[in-house]
């Protein structure tokens, strides 16, 4: 197979990360015969020192132009918060991304590696039998892209933000949700807060109606109060969790800590088309980027969901994701997942132990 892929490194740990999951697509590349062909182009702070634009039209046609595209991170260490620089960097880079590709479904999951409990910030008898769910977020609508306006009433400063939704976008990511869990363990957890909002109470019976077209899936809605304190006492119940962009940024959050380390998890966004963009959950971690010593898994994990949901390519995803397990298994840890007494490996390291175990 030939592809182009779009390779936006970002800030911070960005660019170290992406090397090496770059040298685990190649791996895959020569093992499997394919040819990958990687186009790299600005974005974040480092698009904006060349080009005063966090994400330039020159980013947003390589992108265009390539099949699928692997994000690294961006933004700054807090004490530069202040540069001109930093200024909306993520969320002219993030926010802009996603408009210009339409993307409307977000994956992000959250899984506890048997490997890694004692990392877990949960006890072991909560985490239980384990804990594997899917957070499956819509990313067109709701308060983000709803009119944003700031005014004045008789003299006081007043500001809204519109959460709208309209049933065909509520019904889309309500399909994408049930056919992810038919995959998976069989069940869809809906998260809303139709007691109170009216754009939930429409997700609510939009839902339903989705839910009564896959019968074989066991359904429930929760409100989003009680799901994030369910997702802290009792993670294991959770198969795929589908919610509004907002409920969803924050519950993203909250489920990311559950594997331990931000450094684990991968994400991925999708537009109707099926293109799609894939990036680790966590930041740019100025604080350690240049050491060589961050975790590459998160970023090597979002190439396999590329794989897996851009190319087609099954196999080859399940080999990256069987071989982060082998690495771990074989006790090989960066500084973030490092057990207490052993020594840590490096980006280099965990990456080459990646690439062994394929
Ligand atoms: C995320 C981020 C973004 C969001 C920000 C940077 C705009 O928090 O991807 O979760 O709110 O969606
Ligand atoms: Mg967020």
């Amino acid at each position: 197979m030939e592809k182009q892929i779009a390779i936006l490194a970002g800030d911070g740990i960005g660019p170290e990360v992406m090397e090496a999951s770059r040298s685990v697509l190649d791996a895959v590349a020569a093992r499997w015969g394919h040819v990958f062909t990687y186009r790299e182009a600005l974005v974040g702070g480092a698009a904006y020192d060349e080009l005063k634009e966090h994400f330039p039209e020159e980013t947003r046609v390589i992108c265009a132009e390539s099949d699928a595209i692997l994000f690294g991170s961006v933004g700054g260490p807090v004490s530069e918060a202040h540069l001109e620089k930093w200024q909306g960097c993520e969320t002219n880079s993030i926010l802009a991304v996603r408009k210009a590709f339409g993307f409307n479904a977000n994956f992000r999951p959250a899984r506890v590696y048997p490997q890694l409990q004692e990392i877990c910030p949960l006890k072991a008898e909560i985490i239980g039998a384990g804990v594997d769910l899917l957070m499956v977020r819509e990313l067109s609508g709701d308060i983000y892209f709803g009119e944003h306006k700031r005014y004045e009433v008789n003299g006081k400063r007043v500001a809204h933000d519109v959460a709208e939704y309209d049933e065909d976008t509520v019904a889309r990511i309500g399909h994408i949700a049930f056919q992810a869990a038919e995959k998976r363990r069989q069940k869809v957890t809906s998260v809303d807060k139709a007691n109170v909002l009216h754009s939930s109470k429409l997700w609510r019976e939009v839902m339903h109606e989705v839910a009564a077209q896959y019968p074989a899936i066991a359904y429930e809605d929760m409100l989003v109060d009680n799901c994030a304190m369910q997702i802290i006492k009792n993670p294991g119940q959770f198969d795929v969790v589908v919610t509004s962009n907002m409920f969803g940024d924050i519950l993203s959050d909250a489920a990311a800590v559950l594997p331990g380390s931000l450094g684990l998890t991968p994400s991925a966004s999708l537009n109707p088309e099926g293109f799609g963009l894939y990036e680790p959950s966590g930041g740019s971690a100025p604080d350690i980027a240049g050491k060589g010593i961050a975790n590459p898994i998160a970023q090597i994990l979002s190439a396999a969901m590329l794989l897996r949901f851009s190319f087609g390519l099954t196999a080859e995803a399940d080999a990256i994701e069987l071989a982060v397990e082998k690495a771990l298994d074989d006790g090989v840890r960066t500084a973030d997942i490092q057990s207490k007494g052993k020594p840590a490996a490096s980006t280099a390291e965990m990456t080459t132990a990646i690439i062994a175990a394929l």
